[in-house]
């Protein structure tokens, strides 16, 4: 099987919280299988948003905008596959995700194309009602559509408010994110 390299950003600014426990067992499963890892936590990290400057790649940044962006963009610019694990936030990303996500745009002026092939959604909130996640996973299949990333999987988690609440129920989400990471 082909060894590849991973990026997962995650996007909640708690940390150990429900998502990190995702990511965290994904990674795992992702390390067993043989690839190799790197992780962005835009939740606790200063992430603006695009500012639609159109000077991607000018200043010899990805973006021109100066902030942690410029730690995560080597990052996204050397992985095959790329991970969102993230809390479900007013039905969608988190802002500080979302501003990596749009600013994703800067690649379109990249002199090498992006390498990226695949990608996977691991989420989790309160609500046990999974088409409250549709603003989420719409916006991740759409995107993935647009850059032609071939979706690996989504793992919806609901019902999960406080912190380390996912360890509580029924289902092993765990187990089902680490198999994800085993898949790949
Ligand atoms: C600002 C904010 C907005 C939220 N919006 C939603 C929401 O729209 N739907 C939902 O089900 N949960 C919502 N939640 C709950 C979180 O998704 C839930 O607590 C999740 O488990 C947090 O993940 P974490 O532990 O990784 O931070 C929200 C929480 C916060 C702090």
């Amino acid at each position: 099987m082909d060894k590849k390299r991973i990026l997962v950003i995650t996007g909640s600014p708690r940390k150990n919280g429900n998502s990190d426990l995702l990511a965290e067992a994904f990674i795992e499963g992702a390390l067993q299988a043989g690839h190799t890892v790197d992780r962005f936590n835009s939740g606790r990290k200063n992430v603006r948003g695009c500012i639609a400057c159109d000077k991607c790649f000018t200043r010899g940044t990805a973006c021109a905008i100066k902030d942690d962006f410029e730690e995560v963009a080597p990052l996204i610019a050397q992985a095959d596959i790329l991970v969102f694990s993230s809390p479900l936030y007013y039905f969608s990303f988190p802002a500080q995700i979302k501003g990596v996500i749009d600013r994703l745009y800067s690649f379109n002026s990249s002199p090498e194309p992006l390498r990226i092939k695949e990608t996977v959604l691991l989420a989790c909130g309160e609500t046990s009602d999974l088409t409250d996640f549709e603003g989420m996973t719409k916006t991740y299949e759409k995107t993935a559509s647009y850059l032609t990333w071939e979706d690996r999987g989504q793992l919806l988690v609901p019902g999960v408010f406080a912190k380390g609440e996912i360890n509580t129920k029924g289902q092993d989400y765990l187990k089902l994110a680490k198999e994800l990471g085993l898949a790949l």
